[in-house]
């Protein structure tokens, strides 16, 4: 009863920002347009052991006890699916910094989802399997698939329509990513956390969740038509509207540094003198640069250059969660 699996991290193009509920079920208030990297992965293993006293988590060589609550409701749905009542032993490790706006829970959650599942055997669709991701990071839902994806909020109190699913293969639009690392640090303030903040204190809460049904129908248009300057222009729009709604929480949440508006700044440079790129910023300080492709090379030096940029990743877009 053990088996492996991979999943890569995922830039929300359209951001999932707040939840329908506070309860287990991790039900988003908006849906969210994603893609899947190729070159950031987490590697998980899961074995269920029966002389296990309780579920262990090692992440990148480490005990992370207060992960296990998270852990446990993806284990306990499969668990309860597959009719095994064993304790799991889940060993994880990252090959990019964990926590600090990377996505880490979103390839962490779609990794751990897809290995548990084919340790116990069980045959589930892509889109069940994102059902069960999101109950332990709502962008892990995402991860499960490769290229565009879109999560659907859904309207069911159970859940069952809140999953991801997929909007086009990487290959018919190559883009490229590049993330300026800015502080390398566990961010203080988690997504979680921080999503929880905003809905309940930020008066700007319901215009965020009012705006984005457009904000994904144009995103979705875009990407069909293979539109760069309106994903450009959706994109920055949408990130800048979550981070308003997060800025305008009590207490206020600022997850950006210095170098974090040098590198948006030194983008929208680059934009203006027609390199087709535009930024994307999560909850943290790190920038991702979405590139239009062939540009990324041109992007990686422009941010290489930027005071306080401390390391510079790239990826193109990546497949879904795969067992090994
Ligand atoms: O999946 P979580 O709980 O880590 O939340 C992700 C939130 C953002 O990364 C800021 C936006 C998104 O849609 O990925």
């Amino acid at each position: 009863m053990k088996a492996e699996a991979r999943a890569r991290a995922n830039i929300a193009l359209v951001k999932y920002w707040g939840k329908a509920d506070d309860g287990p079920l991790n039900i988003p208030a908006v849906g969210s347009i994603s893609i899947t990297l190729d070159a950031l992965w987490s590697d998980t293993e899961v074995q269920f052991d029966g002389s296990l006293a309780a579920d262990e988590l090692t992440l990148n060589g480490q005990n992370r006890p207060e992960q296990l609550d998270r852990v446990r409701r993806c284990l306990d749905l499969l668990r309860a699916r597959a009719g095994v009542d064993h304790a799991a032993r889940v060993t994880s490790r990252n090959n990019f910094p964990t926590g600090a706006g990377l996505a880490s829970s979103a390839s962490g959650y779609a990794a751990l989802t897809t290995a548990a599942a084919r340790a116990l055997n069980l045959t589930l669709s892509r889109r069940e399997l994102s059902v069960v991701a999101r109950q332990g990071s709502g962008s892990a839902a995402r991860s499960i698939f490769g290229g565009f994806v879109e999560m659907r909020a859904g309207t069911r109190p159970d859940g069952s329509d809140s999953y991801a699913e997929p909007l086009m293969a990487a290959g018919k639009w190559p883009l490229e990513l590049v993330v300026a690392v800015t502080a390398r640090e566990e961010k203080q303030v988690s997504s979680r956390a921080g999503m929880t903040r905003s809905a309940a204190t930020s008066p700007y809460f319901p215009a965020w969740v009012a705006g984005s049904p457009p904000d994904l129908r144009q995103a979705r248009e875009a990407i069909a038509k293979k539109d760069f300057e309106s994903l450009a222009d959706v994109a920055e729009r949408n990130c800048l509207g979550m981070h308003g709604a997060a800025l305008a929480a009590r207490p206020p949440l600022l997850y950006w540094n210095a170098a974090t508006i040098a590198c948006l700044e030194a983008v929208r440079r680059l934009r203006r003198s027609a390199v087709p790129v535009f930024f994307t910023i999560d909850a943290g300080p790190q920038l991702k640069a979405v590139c239009a492709p062939g540009s990324s090379a041109t992007v990686r030096e422009a941010l290489a250059d930027v005071p306080g940029v401390v390391d510079v990743l790239e990826s193109d877009l990546g497949p879904g969660a795969e067992a090994g």
